[in-house]
C-alpha cells in the first residue's frame, strides 16, 4: 500500500513534468467532483493535495511520488462554470492535450460525482480519451452522501448513458474520501499494472 507520498511539482505544460518514465495514474473530473480529497484519501494524508470548496481550486498539473517508484497526477477539473466559455475550451484542450502527450500514463480515473446524473460533459470527456487510446476508470465519488439504492441508481443511469457509444462500460470503484471507500481496490488495481509494466 501507500507508504511514501511526496509532491513534487506543480506544472502547466507536458514538457515541464518529469521525465523518469515512471507509470503515472491521473485524476479527472468536473471541478469539485472530488479528485484532490480522493488523492487524499489514497495516499491516508489529510492536505496532501489542496482541497476546496470553492470549484476551480485546483489549476496545474501536480506530481506526487508514491512509494518512489510511481506517480499520482491530480489535474485542474474541467467544466468550470465561473470562468468563461473560452476559458474553459483552453482547459479542456490542455487537459486533453496532456494526457494524449503523456505516453507515461498507464490510467485515467474519470471522477463521476454519484450524486448528479449522467453530464453531457464527462461522457464527451470519456469518448475523448477512447478516441485517443488512452485507458481510463470510473471512479465514483461522494458515495457517503446517498443511501446504496440512490448510489446504484446513477450508476445504472450513467452506465445506461455509456452503452451508447461503448460497447462494454470500462471498469469502475464506488469511493468516498469521507469514510475511505474504494482505497483497498483501487490501490490493488495500480499495483497490478504496476506489477504487470514490471516484467
Ligand atoms: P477542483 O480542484 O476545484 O476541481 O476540485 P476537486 O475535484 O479536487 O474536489 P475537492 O477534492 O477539492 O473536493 C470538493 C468538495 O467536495 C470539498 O468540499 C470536499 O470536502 C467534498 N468532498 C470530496 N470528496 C468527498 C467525499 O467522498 N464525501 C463527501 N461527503 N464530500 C466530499
Ligand atoms: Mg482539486
Amino acid at each position: 500500500m501507500i507508504k511514501e507520498a511526496d509532491y513534487i511539482g506543480s506544472y502547466i505544460r507536458e514538457d515541464q513534468c518529469p521525465k523518469d518514465e515512471k507509470p503515472e495514474y491521473a485524476f479527472i473530473g468536473r471541478s469539485n467532483v472530488g479528485k484532490s480529497s480522493l488523492i487524499n484519501m489514497l495516499c491516508d494524508r489529510k492536505d496532501l493535495a489542496r482541497t476546496s470548496n470553492t470549484p476551480g481550486k485546483t489549476q496545474t498539473i501536480n506530481y506526487y511520488l508514491i512509494n518512489k517508484s510511481w506517480y499520482i497526477v491530480d489535474l485542474p477539473g474541467y467544466g468550470y462554470a465561473r470562468v468563461s466559455k473560452t476559458m474553459r475550451e483552453d482547459w479542456k484542450l490542455m487537459i486533453r492535450q496532456f494526457l494524449v502527450e503523456r505516453t507515461q500514463i498507464r490510467c485515467v480515473f474519470v471522477l463521476i460525482d454519484s450524486m448528479i446524473p449522467p453530464q453531457k460533459i464527462d461522457i464527451e470527456f470519456m469518448n475523448d480519451l477512447g478516441e485517443n487510446n488512452i485507458p481510463f476508470v470510473i471512479a465514483y465519488t461522494k458515495t457517503d452522501r446517498l443511501n446504496k439504492g440512490d448510489t446504484q441508481k446513477n450508476i445504472i443511469l450513467f452506465q445506461k448513458e455509456l452503452l451508447q457509444s461503448w460497447n462494454t462500460a470500462p471498469e469502475q470503484f464506488i469511493t468516498s474520501a469521507e469514510k475511505g471507500t474504494g482505497k483497498t481496490e483501487i490501490l490493488q488495481f495500480i499495483e497490478n499494472i504496476n506489477q504487470s509494466a514490471d516484467k
